[in-house]
């Protein structure tokens, strides 16, 4: 089975959104713009996760961190798979619920097919409220993948139906901050003292789109 979703015509002029589901019970979505694609992760993909999940900015900003804010240690290509593994059974549930929590996409240079990073939601609420994250392999920074991924990812959960989508950025992130104003964000406040890193206490700001408000840079726009 095959379903279109039909993009804005703010989608038509910067990206095509192609949503495809292999078959009722597991869902296969991939989101374009031509330059940077999305779409589910594959088992396939372990040895590349583990491989990138080992930068020290990953571990710190995408990782599991303990009370003291030690990172976790770093994923063999078996924990890499498990992660993949309930990333599929969160994208089985999204085909039943239609609300995606827990879904992730491998972000892939649409040219090369390359894997170069990850984005992915993090909760869906009840009021229809999205968080996500993303990281991007630090061979693969500075070109601009995160902007496009974090643009077609949110452009994806508008039309799902999010009534907002939000990120939360530890402050001292600085190429985090200018990936959420850059892809249309704005900053709400800062949350003092809300995380924790190496027993030091850290800043976390708010940045959120609201589908009636929200306008981006165009995708070639640079900073
Ligand atoms: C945060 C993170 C994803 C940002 O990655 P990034 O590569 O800097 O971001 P982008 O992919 O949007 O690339 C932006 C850069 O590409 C350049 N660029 C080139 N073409 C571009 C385009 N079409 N659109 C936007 N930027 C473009 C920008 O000028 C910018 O360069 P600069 O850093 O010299 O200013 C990355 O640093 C990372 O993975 N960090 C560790 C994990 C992390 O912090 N995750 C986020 C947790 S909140």
């Amino acid at each position: 089975m095959s379903r279109e979703i039909r993009p804005s015509q703010r989608a038509v002029k910067e990206s095509s959104v192609d949503v495809r589901e292999a078959d009722a019970d597991n869902p296969v979505v991939t989101l374009s713009d031509d330059v940077v694609t999305l779409r589910p992760w594959s088992r396939d993909d372990a040895g590349f996760m583990a491989e990138a999940c080992a930068d020290p900015a990953i571990r710190r900003y995408n990782g599991v961190l303990d009370r003291l804010g030690r990172p976790t240690p770093p994923l063999s290509i078996v924990d890499a798979e498990a992660v993949i593994d309930q990333f599929a059974l969160n994208w089985r549930a999204f085909a039943t619920t239609q609300t995606p929590s827990g879904v992730a996409f491998a972000i892939m240079d649409a040219r090369s097919g390359d894997v170069v990073g990850c984005c992915g939601v993090d909760d869906w609420s009840k009021a229809d409220v999205a968080q996500f994250g993303y990281w991007i392999a630090a061979s693969a920074r500075g070109r601009g993948y995160a902007t496009r991924a974090v643009i077609l990812l949110t452009r994806w959960l508008f039309e799902l139906g999010a009534a907002r989508v939000f990120l939360t950025i530890v402050a001292e992130n600085e190429e985090s901050v200018a990936v959420a104003r850059r892809a249309g964000f704005v900053y709400e406040g800062t949350m003092r003292s809300h995380g924790v890193w190496q027993a030091r206490r850290c800043d976390v700001m708010w940045f959120a789109a609201l589908p009636l408000e929200w306008t981006m840079r165009g995708p070639d726009e640079q900073t």
